[in-house]
């Protein structure tokens, strides 16, 4: 389809309905609703649509999500707060009907399309709304996956504290099994913290997994069958830019998210590091959403609907 045309579905995605009789939520409203999918999403799989519902200060707020159509099809409430669009883009995640793990990655990068400094420092680029929309991708997945780079540099607690709600599993890409027990995302209490390291590295702890290695990298459907058999169906891939290109190349990214943030860092850790770069005639477009979050922009490619 031609660039004009997806632009022009985009933003016409943005324009929301107001209604007199809505009732006006807050975000932390807005997010237990999403919090509640999830909930519901966890016990009933096979409707066509889900009624969501929620008690706040003495008022129904509620909405009937579509798997179908994937989109929102009856709500009572509109928010100054939140989008209604960004809503219905937590739904949509939440209740896919992949049969597969669904993958979601999100990076933040600056304008020059940096998501780090050159000493590896991105704590933080993106804006405080950017960082409560990670917390809530953290609470609706299953898993948070991260490169060992990233764990190293940043020190992550990779937990949903912002937004209050469960923490999911998180999963470290650590073939040599560097990473020490000290750092924060195996030092937590909730004890959510394991590791993917390579056959060759023998050890008895219960947080480690082991995959076999090819060409020095774990095979996509090696990672995705072990998600499988944890039944874990929503993977957050956080970082860094080697392990989403990587997943990226690979085809295992449902959706790409890429969080514009209005800086120039000038150097740095590039966004994505491909070997085999596009020909201008082999590019293709993706279907995409823009968000805007604080004074950054998310821009959501749906890369496998
Ligand atoms: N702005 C943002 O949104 C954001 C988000 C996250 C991180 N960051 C920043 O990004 C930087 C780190 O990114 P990075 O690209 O350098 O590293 P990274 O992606 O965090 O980690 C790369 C490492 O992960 C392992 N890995 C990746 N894919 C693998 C696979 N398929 N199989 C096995 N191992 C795999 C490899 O570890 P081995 O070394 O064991 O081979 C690889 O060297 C940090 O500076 C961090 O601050 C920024």
């Amino acid at each position: 389809m031609h660039l004009e045309l997806y632009q022009k579905k985009a933003f016409s995605m943005n324009s929301s309905k107001r209604n007199p009789q809505y009732i006006n939520i807050t975000k932390k409203e807005a997010w237990q609703i999403v919090l509640k999918a999830k909930d519901i999403s966890n016990q009933k799989t096979d409707q066509k649509s889900y009624l969501i519902k929620i008690l706040s200060k003495k008022k129904i707020i509620q909405c009937t999500f579509s798997k179908e159509k994937k989109r929102i099809i009856s709500r009572n409430f509109e928010s100054k707060n939140i989008s209604m669009n960004i809503l219905e883009m937590y739904l949509k995640i939440i209740f896919n009907d992949n049969t597969e793990p669904y993958f979601i990655a999100h990076l933040a990068q600056s304008l020059d399309g940096f998501i780090a400094t050159r000493k590896g420092e991105s704590k933080y680029i993106s804006s405080k709304d950017n960082l409560e929309h990670i917390h809530l991708l953290r609470c609706i997945s299953d898993v948070i996956m991260v490169g060992s780079e990233t764990v190293k540099k940043d020190d992550p607690k990779l937990t949903a504290r912002l937004v209050k709600g469960k923490n999911p599993m998180r999963i470290i890409l650590d073939k040599d099994n560097k990473i020490s027990d000290k750092f924060m995302v195996f030092s937590n209490k909730d004890d959510l913290g394991f590791k993917i390291t390579s056959t060759k590295i023998k050890t008895q702890k219960s947080n480690v997994f082991s995959l076999p290695l090819k060409k020095g990298h774990f095979k996509s459907n090696d990672i995705i069958q072990l998600l499988k058999k944890l039944n874990k169906k929503i993977i957050f891939v956080e970082g860094g830019g080697s392990v989403i290109s990587n997943f990226y190349k690979n085809n295992m990214l449902n959706q790409l998210q890429v969080c514009i943030c209005p800086i120039i860092l000038g150097d740095g850790k590039s966004s994505f590091v491909i070997k085999a770069p596009m020909k201008i005639e082999d590019i293709e477009f993706n279907e995409i959403s823009y968000h805007s979050m604080g004074e950054d922009i998310l821009c959501n490619l749906t890369l496998i609907p």
